[in-house]
């Protein structure tokens, strides 16, 4: 592989607190240009993965290397050329968005002329442009989002990295943020993202499935769903109570089983044979699935 088209690329890549292993001989590569989704649930180890990566926690073993710099070695020089929003946002809600950006702009050097132009084009990328003198605590949790964007990114970052960047906020919000994270990919900056919702993970040519600090799967939505060992079928009865009871006492075994918005989906292994007397019908496997499916997973193996 081309070295310059790798932007992350960690090698068993550990993190212990203690006895707890919380980061677990991850093997992780990141393209250039692309849009990396890193999912997993609450404590799969996500948060501490980024914090490696951005040089802001030492592994206890392993490798991790971004933009081509061991972390271990040149932590200042990656913390300098990335973009970092934490799952707090790290706005000062007490600041107007003018000084949040204005002491952004002084943390990655730029004064004059330069940082001025950079902080109006993030106003007017980020359609903030009338909140100029607003405090950052006073506005919506879409405009701090944005607002916290523009802040990760007015240095130009050819790496960008976002923990839950749209947790706690609107659908709205949250469509208006990944149409910024598209641009941004278009002129050529590489995504890192986390995110607990499936219909993001559809947006990214990549994912990688944590789950208590191992990868349990990778590749790009299609790959995932495809490469899943399971067939799915949704169940075709006047409610989901109906349907579960009707699973039962067909006697069939199956992987999984469970309610999907008003539908009620059943894993079955690919060769499943199905009792006469079940009312089911193929479906087509979602990102969804794929996650319940892996989190349910007992331990890890590599991938
Ligand atoms: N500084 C720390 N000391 C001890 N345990 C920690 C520390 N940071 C994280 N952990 C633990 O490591 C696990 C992974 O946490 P984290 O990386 O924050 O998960 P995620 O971001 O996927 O929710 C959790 O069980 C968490 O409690
Ligand atoms: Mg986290």
């Amino acid at each position: 592989m081309n070295k310059n088209d790798t932007v992350i690329e960690t090698r068993e890549l550990t993190c212990r607190f203690g006895n707890f292993t919380a980061v677990d001989k991850l093997n992780l590569q990141v393209q250039r240009g692309s849009i990396y989704g890193f999912i997993g649930s609450n404590g799969s180890g996500k948060s501490t993965t980024i914090r490696m990566l951005c040089g802001l926690l030492r592994p206890t073993s392993g490798q991790a290397f971004v933009l081509g710099y061991d972390t271990a070695a040149d932590a200042e020089r990656i913390k300098q050329r990335i973009g970092y929003m934490s799952q707090r946002f790290s706005l000062y809600y007490d600041l107007t968005c003018v000084e949040n950006l204005s002491f952004y702009a002084g943390l990655y050097g730029l004064s004059g002329q330069i940082k001025k132009r950079r902080i109006e084009e993030i106003f007017s990328r980020m359609q903030l442009e009338e909140k100029r003198q607003v405090l950052a605590g006073s506005m919506s949790g879409g405009q701090r989002q944005r607002l916290a964007l523009g802040c990760a990114i007015l240095h130009r970052p050819e790496l960008l990295i976002l923990d839950e960047p749209t947790s706690a906020v609107d659908p709205t919000s949250r469509r208006m943020f990944w149409n910024l994270l598209a641009e941004l990919t278009q002129e050529h900056t590489t995504i890192l993202v986390t995110t607990h919702f499936m219909d993001e993970a559809e947006h990214c040519d990549a994912v990688g499935f944590l789950k208590a600090g191992r990868m349990l799967a990778g590749g790009s939505p299609q790959e995932l769903k495809k490469g899943l060992p399971a067939q799915l079928i949704t169940l075709d009865y006047g409610t989901t109570k109906e349907a579960q009871q009707a699973l039962l006492s067909s006697g069939m075994s199956y992987l999984d089983a469970y309610v999907f918005g008003q539908k009620f989906h059943v894993l079955v292994v690919p060769e499943c044979v199905f009792p006469s007397a079940l009312c089911y019908m193929p479906a087509e496997i979602t990102m969804e699935d794929v996650f319940i499916y892996y989190d349910k997973q007992q331990g890890g193996k590599d991938i």
